[in-house]
């Protein structure tokens, strides 16, 4: 089997890395943090010491980056890999962007001869360490095909969803749903419980009704044990409303909740909330001096 190269091993990439290795691949890695790498080392892979280095190892590469300004940073800074990509490799994006970044990341790949897919998840901490993963794919069918069973190995479904930036499109209107419903659920705890009534009761009947999304049945065991630790950091839910926002603005509409929400959780993160799970949002709403 070929090597695959793997710049970002964090919550999700270092999980999403230990399953490729489980099925059997041979990677090349890199990440800002060694520590984090250092299992999948032990596991066989090999380190490398710039991104540059992983991308003159491999023909296919996948990142699993934060933002888009790093993501920009490691192709494209002092020791980004795009130059160091060889003509005709595939480059992967798992990590979350806007639409518009991932079509001008395409076409910055373009003269170097690097094919390019963008290709967010949805799921987070358990589905990425359980190979649950559901892959949204922007980019040639023909690419797609190729990393297929790549994704299989990550992932339970991979969806094509058009030209590149498309997934990207979906992945930002997935994201700010569930940024929304996380937030109206928390503030209507919050409240009920300021009428008196208690934790167990508000669960029980609101996630009976058909008015609260199915995500806060999964958050529940968190949001009542108020435990709080990452698995999809609060910072980057409020990033992915910061770039959902630069998308409404971009394709011409007004998104006046969207915006609302993003400000909520920006205040959460000013707050000390940013490394927190973003269901700590609750604990925020509910802070009183
Ligand atoms: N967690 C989730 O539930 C979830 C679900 C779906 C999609 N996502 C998306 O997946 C991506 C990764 O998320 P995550 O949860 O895995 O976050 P994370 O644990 O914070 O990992 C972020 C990754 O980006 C790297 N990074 C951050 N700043 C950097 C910099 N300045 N220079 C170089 N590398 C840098 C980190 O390196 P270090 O290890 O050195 O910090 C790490 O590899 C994000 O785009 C996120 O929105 C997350």
């Amino acid at each position: 089997m070929e090597k695959i190269g793997f710049i970002g091993l964090g919550i999700m990439g270092s999980r999403m890395a230990m399953n490729l290795q489980k099925a059997g691949y041979d990677l090349v890695i890199y990440n800002r943090t060694y520590e984090k790498a250092q299992s999948l080392v032990e596991n066989g892979a090999t380190w490398a010491s710039t991104p540059g280095e992983v991308a003159g190892k491999v023909n296919v590469l996948i990142t699993m980056l934060s933002t888009p300004g790093v993501v920009q940073e490691m192709t494209l800074g002092e020791q980004g890999f795009l130059h160091s990509l060889s003509k005709g490799s595939l480059w992967v994006n798992c990590s979350t962007v806007n639409p518009s970044f991932s079509r001008e990341t395409e076409i910055l790949s373009r003269p170097h001869h690097v094919r390019y897919l963008d290709a967010p998840v949805v799921g987070t901490k358990g589905p990425a360490e359980a190979g649950e993963l559901l892959f949204l794919v922007g980019g040639a069918e023909r690419d797609k095909k190729e990393v297929d069973v790549l994704f299989d190995s990550m992932g339970k479904k991979t969806l094509h969803l058009g030209a590149v930036g498309q997934a990207a499109a979906m992945k930002m209107l997935i994201n700010q749903l569930l940024a929304q419903s996380v937030a109206a659920f928390a503030e209507a705890l919050v409240m009920g419980e300021a009428m008196g009534l208690d934790q167990a009761t508000l669960f029980d009947v609101l996630t009976a009704t058909p008015v609260v999304a199915p995500v806060i049945n999964a958050l529940g065991p968190k949001l009542k044990k108020g435990d709080y630790e990452a698995n999809f950091p609060l910072k980057w839910i409020q990033k992915d409303l910061h770039l959902s926002s630069i998308s409404a603005y971009e394709c011409g509409v007004a998104a006046p909740s969207l915006n609302a929400a993003k400000e909520l959780y920006a205040q959460a993160k000013q707050q000390g909330y940013g490394d927190k799970d973003f269901s700590a949002l609750y604990a925020f709403l509910n802070h009183r001096e």
